[in-house]
């Protein structure tokens, strides 16, 4: 009896917020996958129960609260290839994942799915994706080369149109391809998530986002084999703080212009970063032959641990007339080590990057004893305080 008194007081002073203003309970309605059969032993398929489970919850109308799809913590679900699709009739949705979610293991048992994409969440507003459990997209058979219905590669986590997302707290692991992709959205956080692969894992980008407005990342730490993040086109107003990245293959703006395409990417902020290893710090990358622009770019307190590029633009110029034009981009505070000899790259197709300004950088040598320089073709702009000299951007 004391037992459930003290449980009763735990509920009061523990979640007041369950409680309206009236006096009467009005927690989240709980939509939990065990009670829609599925098992979580690791081996069964459990995709129609969370399929069942997305449906009911996805069909309150939030009356009662926030309807909340719950993944207990313990267990390890195995999943087939799923949409779980909005609208949805509330206006918010919480999803719980304190679990584990496991892809198939081989390929093969993708059954002849074309999906671009393991979990999909698309059309869901004020979506929150939260828990400590681990999203598991056991990629290795697909690194290795193999196939399933002649597609070679699949991301894992993908989110498109949504507005407002937030996804916090996870662990993301092994995607066969980029571990979260986000498109089409617009609004919302991502936070304290943990991203690994191996190094030597291809295309297992961390996060990549296009076609995306006002995203906030933060406190992220993120080791694969390719992108950290990358922001591809269409995107605008982007903030990243607190993201450790490495290995991997850095914060990259790009690639932009593939295929002869326009793409924009518009005022980017990545801000209190560390870089470990990573083949590239701070990077912009397009195509010769797109179009479009990037712009309004900084990049500001960076930490370097031995990255082969700390700050490297790459049109991958040749002789091609159009590229992606880049303009305003701002290096400042980069502190730390080069693993390679050229610290700086600046390489600018024939129209020029324009307004690229470098203040209070200090890059040295990871190796002791070497200095290293840097690198510039068509670039424009200044360069104040910061080592290694840039010569092309002295006045
Ligand atoms: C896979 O590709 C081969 C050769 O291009 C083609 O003949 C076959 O129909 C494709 N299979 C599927 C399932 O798309
Ligand atoms: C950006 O928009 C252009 C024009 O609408 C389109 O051709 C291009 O594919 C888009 N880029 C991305 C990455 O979605
Ligand atoms: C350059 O970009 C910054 C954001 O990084 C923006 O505030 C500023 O207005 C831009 N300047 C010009 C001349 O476009």
């Amino acid at each position: 009896m004391q037992g459930f008194v003290a449980a009763i007081y735990l509920v009061l002073f523990a979640a007041p917020s369950t409680f309206s203003s009236h006096g009467i309970v009005a927690a989240s309605p709980i939509y939990n996958v065990i009670n829609y059969g599925a098992i979580g032993n690791g081996v069964d398929d459990d995709t129609q129960a969370f399929v069942k489970a997305w449906g009911d919850s996805c069909g309150d109308s939030g009356a009662r609260g926030t309807p909340t799809l719950v993944v207990p913590g313990g267990k390890k679900f195995k999943l087939s290839p799923v949409s779980f699709k909005g609208p949805c009739k509330s206006s918010s949705f919480i999803v719980k994942i304190d679990g584990t979610l496991v892809a198939p293991s081989s390929p093969s048992e993708w059954k002849g799915c074309s999906a671009d994409s393991w979990l999909v969440f698309q059309d869901v507003a004020n979506l929150n994706v939260k828990g400590s459990g681990q999203v598991d997209g056991q990629g290795s058979l697909w690194w290795g080369g193999a196939k399933n219905n002649n597609k070679t590669v699949s991301q894992a986590l993908s989110f498109f149109h949504c507005i407002n997302l937030v996804l916090s707290g996870l662990q993301h692991i092994n995607s066969p391809k980029n571990h979260i992709s986000i498109s089409g959205c617009d609004g919302g956080t991502i936070s304290n998530l943990r991203i690994s692969a191996p190094e030597t894992s291809p295309n297992t980008d961390g996060i990549d986002i296009s076609s995306t407005n006002h995203l906030n990342i933060q406190e992220l730490n993120i080791q694969t084999g390719d992108d950290c993040i990358a922001i591809n086109g269409n995107s605008s107003y982007i903030t990243i703080t607190g993201v450790s990245c490495g290995p991997g293959h850095g914060i990259s703006i790009g690639s932009l212009g593939e295929h002869g395409i326009s793409d924009t990417v518009e005022g980017v902020q990545v801000q209190h970063c560390t870089f470990t290893g990573s083949t590239n710090g701070a990077r912009i990358k397009t195509w010769q032959g797109g179009s479009g622009y990037a712009k309004g770019i900084t990049f500001d307190q960076i930490t370097l641990n031995a990255v082969k590029n700390p700050i490297i633009i790459d049109q991958f110029y040749t002789n091609e007339a159009s590229s992606v034009a880049v303009s305003n981009v701002t290096y400042t505070g980069f502190r730390g080590t080069s693993a390679s000899d050229q610290a700086i790259i600046l390489s600018c197709s024939s129209i020029g990057c324009l307004d690229i300004r470098l203040d209070n950088n200090m890059i040295t040598s990871s190796t002791p004893g070497k200095t290293v320089t840097s690198w510039c073709k068509n670039a424009h702009g200044s360069a104040t305080l910061t080592t290694p000299r840039v010569r092309c951007l002295l006045k």
